[in-house]
């Protein structure tokens, strides 16, 4: 996957480093920077509240953070119901982008859905969101279905987006 890795996907204990990118699991005191992240990218964002529950109440969440030297630009919140994943937040710092620190997070929620042999995985995404459908597509997801008027304020459609888990790659 990465160089510098400790990953124990089965105890959900993760640190990976690739380059000057950090992969860890996020803790209590990591949610005011990511709750800064949120609230630039999300036109409706999770709250404190929402952070707080994945990460210390949902046993089947896997939440995890991306640092840059030491600074927060990204992180993720995915979880396991029986052999599927379904990742429901995935975002980076806009500073940040295009910095494949999107993938990076991505390629670790898959490697773990692969790791808890998991069938699948699923999300939903607006439909006109290029960066992140564009960032599914070229790790193998693909369109299932819709959700029509699923976002609020502006009632936009969500594309339910699907990967079928393999073991041998993340693509
Ligand atoms: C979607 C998001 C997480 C991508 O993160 P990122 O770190 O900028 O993306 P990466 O650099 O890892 O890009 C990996 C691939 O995704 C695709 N991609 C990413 N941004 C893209 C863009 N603006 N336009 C088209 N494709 C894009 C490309 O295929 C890219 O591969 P390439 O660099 O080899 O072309 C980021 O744009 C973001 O945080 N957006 C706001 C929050 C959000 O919409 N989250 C998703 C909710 S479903």
């Amino acid at each position: 996957m990465t160089t510098g890795v400790l990953v124990h996907f089965k105890k959900k204990i993760i640190h990976l480093n690739s380059g000057n990118i950090t992969i860890r699991q996020m803790q209590p005191g990591d949610i005011r920077r990511v709750l800064n992240i949120e609230q630039k990218n999300f036109l409706i964002p999770w709250s404190t509240r929402a952070f707080s529950f994945e990460l210390k109440k949902n046993p089947h969440s896997l939440t995890l953070v991306a640092e840059s030297d030491g600074k927060l630009i990204g992180y993720s919140v995915s979880y396991i119901l029986v052999d599927e994943m379904h990742l429901v937040n995935l975002s980076v710092d806009k500073d940040f982008h295009r910095q494949k620190i999107g993938q990076l997070l991505l390629v670790t929620n898959i490697d773990y859905a692969k790791q808890r042999e998991c069938q699948s995985i699923t999300l939903e995404v607006r439909k006109s969101n290029w960066a992140a459908i564009g960032l599914y597509q070229k790790f193998g997801f693909s369109q299932t279905g819709l959700r029509r008027r699923y976002y609020e304020p502006n009632g936009e459609d969500a594309l339910i987006m699907y990967k079928a888990i393999r073991s041998e790659s993340s693509h």
